[in-house]
Order: C-alpha cells, then sequence, then structure tokens
C-alpha cells in the first residue's frame, strides 16, 4: 500500500500558541517520524511526505531558509532513527535546484538507508506535480527526438517510476486541496481530508487514513 500525505497547518497550529512558524515546522518534523513509525507497524510499504513544493519559494526568505535549514542539517542527524525503524528514504522533486548543502544531505540519507526494507518513505521536496511531467517528457524527448509520446513513456520517466502509485492521499488541517501533488498517479487514488493540523498527526490519524481506504470500493473506471 502506498499511502501520500499532504502536510498542512504547521503555520496554524503555531500561531494557536503564538509561537513562530518555525515552531510549527519544527513540532511537524516530530510528527513525521511519529507517522512514519505508525505506517510501517500498519503495514504501509511506501509513505510519500509532500515536504516542500515547487510554489513554496514564494514564502518569506526567512521561511524557506529555515526549512531549507531542516533539510540540510536535521535530516541526515536522524540515522539512528532510520536504522532502528528499518526505514529506506528516496526522493522526489528537483532536488538539483536546490542549495548545495540540502542535495548534500539528501544524497547521503539516501545512501545511508538504502539497504533497509520495513518501509520506504519517499519526501517530496522542490516537488511539483506539473513540474514532474514536464520534466519526464522532457527526459524521454531527449532519448527519443521526434516520437510521440506515450502514457507509459511519461510513466518510466517519473522520478521514481518504480514507485506504484498512491493508494490514498490525505490531508491535514482540513482542506480538500491537491496543491500539485502527484498529478500523474493521483489518477486513482482515494483521497481524504482530516481535520487535525499536521503536529497533531500520530497514530490515530494513520489509522484513520488505512480504514478510510478499507471502506472505499475502487473501480479505475470500470464497474464494481
Ligand atoms: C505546511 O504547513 C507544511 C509545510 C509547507 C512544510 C512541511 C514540513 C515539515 C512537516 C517539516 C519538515 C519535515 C522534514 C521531513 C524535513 P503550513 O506552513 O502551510 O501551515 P499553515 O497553512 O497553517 O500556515
Amino acid at each position: 500500500m502506498h499511502l501520500g500525505l499532504i502536510m498542512d497547518g504547521n503555520g496554524r497550529w503555531a500561531s494557536q500558541r503564538r509561537l513562530p512558524r518555525a515552531a510549527g515546522h519544527l513540532e511537524g518534523m516530530k510528527a513525521c517520524k511519529r507517522v512514519i513509525v505508525a505506517a510501517k507497524n500498519m503495514g504501509v510499504e511506501y509513505l510519500t511526505l509532500y515536504v516542500f513544493s515547487t510554489e513554496n519559494w514564494k514564502r518569506p526568505q526567512q521561511e524557506v531558509d529555515y526549512l531549507m535549514g531542516l533539510l540540510a542539517k536535521k535530516l541526515p542527524g536522524e540515522l539512528r532513527f532510520y536504522q532502528e525503524n528499518n526505514i529506506r528514504i528516496l526522493f522526489r522533486g528537483d532536488v538539483k535546484s536546490l542549495p548545495k548543502e540540502a542535495q548534500e544531505s539528501l544524497e547521503k540519507t539516501k545512501q545511508e538507508t538504502s539497504a533497509m526494507n520495513g518501509i520506504t518513505v519517499i519526501l517530496a521536496i522542490n516537488y511539483g506535480g506539473q513540474d514532474e511531467i514536464a520534466r519526464a517528457c522532457s527526459r524521454f524527448i531527449e532519448k527519443n527526438p521526434g516520437k510521440p509520446i506515450s502514457i507509459q513513456d511519461i510513466q518510466e520517466n517519473l522520478d521514481l517510476p518504480q514507485v506504484p502509485a498512491p493508494d490514498l492521499i490525505a490531508r491535514s488541517a482540513g482542506e480538500m486541496r491537491l496543491s500539485n501533488f502527484m498529478l500523474w498517479d493521483s489518477a486513482y487514488a482515494e483521497f481524504l481530508s482530516l481535520d487535525d493540523l499536521w503536529p497533531d498527526w500520530g497514530d490515530e490519524q494513520v489509522k484513520k487514513c488505512i480504514d478510510a481506504l478499507s471502506k472505499r470500493v475502487r473501480k479505475y473506471g470500470g464497474l464494481a
């Protein structure tokens, strides 16, 4: 099973406590760890977390710098957590356009966790669904100039073609938008919105996602 999560509400969580937005993101990172462990224990094989979108660069520079700092410094510092929980980390998005320090940290984390097989966690960073489709098309055209492009060609040139499409995409903080998340492979994903702000997520919310999916009848355009 592949679960995709749009993490929303870090800012609201912080402002409810009169804390700076950065405090919400830090707490959001703790929620990521709880959710990863819960998902693994409940049998989720792939978990994609929407960490930073191609549109998030529009945020105030201070907030962008803080999030990039989390990626560059906190992410590789969690190696023991990945090892103890058998977590493989992969990335999806235009990571080559990130600050060099963040890129190096991502590469290190990917390499150090490559042998883990308890759960695959995919961090979508500088990720946009439209951007990914455009990059997939460019990759194909570069290899096959002048050829018409098929659905399968796009599929095979996505960032992580080996990862199955998400079964369920859920969003926190009560919002009901995809916000450019996994546009290509969300074609037949189920969707769920939960009111809890992202920093409050843990076991209970992951269970709600899995329960919701188990009740959906999936027809993929056919008949039940
Ligand atoms: C959405 O809340 C959250 C983000 C844009 C960033 C997500 C980042 C984290 C959860 C922490 C970093 C995690 C890792 C793995 C390094 P928002 O700021 O849009 O909240 P708001 O809508 O209430 O303002």
